[in-house]
């Protein structure tokens, strides 16, 4: 068993630290013919790497990616896809001062009571780093999901700051990438552009919530029992660093529902099936339905804040720390591009495992021969 590994078939193993020379992804199992590029991966990368706007670290990480096997003549190969990215800025003065404390908030302190050591320079292994090879991976999922699901789409946002969510009634997806939150809502965008500013002023932070939805994604991905698609886009969800919960459909919401209220009816279509509603968040039983997948995850506000926090020391001292350094106030903002990738690996996950099992021997609604 390996605890730096998901995917069944997909299977994405990231490596690396925060401050070591480089770090990135293994991709077993990506088809073979897949269009790929470096330039397609980097434009993912792009999305999540620091210091595009105020509102995000000032850190200067290029996170180039190379693909360094796998890809031959700009097509997958079907051999492991070895993904680089170097690590360019790591000013380990920075984190000299924590080296013996532990930052409240942090891996620090359970990562040195597990492995009875740490790398304090940023995390090491916990920090958020780690992310860019799963964006690196989630590119060439999408690649490999766009190729074998034509029209799928994917795409992730943020729903809320802190406790200012956006309007549903104003969402335009073409909003998502004209303002640096992700929002599909433009007037939340610049109520949040105000707020965080005000935050980031006073050296504070603030929490969010992402949702990541895919459309076109056929019905039967997925299984009843250990192989939930759901299972597995939560546990990939939450896999990811600062974040504390997450949704399917209506989530939490759907327990103060009726019946009534909550199960989605269906009617024949002119194409199949068609639903009244979506509380399920398009997972029936574990498996696909057809309709949009909606996921979302609640990131907590950024722990290292300039604000003194009480913590001790190794040696068991009470002490005080301010995190110095360069820091996101609301990490929810670059956490969008982290969810998307990880929707994309499962997806491309469970089609893969669907192929296999069931080819294309799957139910037929209308269709008296196959149902
Ligand atoms: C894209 C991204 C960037 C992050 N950057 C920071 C950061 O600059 N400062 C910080 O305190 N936490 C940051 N975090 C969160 C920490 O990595 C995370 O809180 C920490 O590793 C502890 O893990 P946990 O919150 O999952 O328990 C970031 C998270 C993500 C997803």
């Amino acid at each position: 068993m390996s605890l730096n590994t998901f995917g069944h078939l997909f299977r994405v193993t990231t490596w690396g630290e925060s401050h070591g020379p480089a770090l990135g992804a293994t991709v077993d199992g990506c088809p073979p013919g897949i269009e790929v590029t470096e330039a397609q991966l980097q434009h993912w990368l792009d999305m999540r790497k620091p210091g595009q706007n105020k509102y995000t670290t000032q850190r200067r990480e290029a996170d180039a990616v190379r693909i360094l096997s796998g890809v031959f003549d700009g097509r997958t190969t079907g051999t492991p896809v070895q993904l680089m990215i170097e690590n360019t800025d790591q000013r380990s003065k920075d984190y000299s001062e924590i080296a013996q404390k532990f930052r409240p908030g942090h891996a620090d302190i359970t990562y040195f009571q597990k492995y009875g050591l740490r790398d304090y320079r940023g995390g090491g292994r916990s920090s958020a780093r780690e992310t860019a090879a799963r964006v690196a991976a989630g590119g060439l999922a999408r690649a490999a999901l766009t190729a074998l699901i034509p029209g799928i789409d994917l795409r992730g946002y943020m729903v809320q700051m802190g406790p200012r969510k956006a309007d549903r009634a104003r969402f335009d997806d073409a909003q998502i990438s004209a303002n640096p939150f992700w929002c599909p809502d433009p007037q939340a965008a610049e109520e949040w552009a105000g707020y965080l500013d005000t935050l980031r002023k006073s050296g504070e932070s603030v929490g969010a919530v992402i949702e990541v939805v895919a459309r076109g994604v056929p019905a039967g991905l997925g299984a009843p029992v250990y192989g939930k698609l759901d299972t597995d886009l939560a546990a990939a969800m939450m896999s990811i660093n600062a974040v504390k919960g997450v949704e399917i459909g209506d989530g939490m919401a759907t327990a103060a529902l009726t019946g009534t209220e909550n199960a989605d009816e269906i009617t024949m279509g002119k194409d199949g099936p068609v639903y009244s509603s979506n509380h399920a968040g398009g997972i029936l039983g574990g498996i696909s339905s057809g309709q949009d997948i909606v996921v979302r995850f609640a990131v907590k506000p950024t722990s290292s804040i300039l604000t003194p926090r009480k913590t001790i020391t190794v040696q068991g001292e009470n002490t005080e720390i301010v995190t110095k350094g360069r820091h996101d106030p609301c990490v929810g903002i670059r956490a969008v591009p982290v969810g998307e990738a990880m929707m994309a690996c499962v997806l491309l996950d469970h089609l893969l495992l669907h192929r296999g099992q069931i080819g294309d021997a799957g139910g037929r609604i209308g269709d008296t021969d196959r149902s």
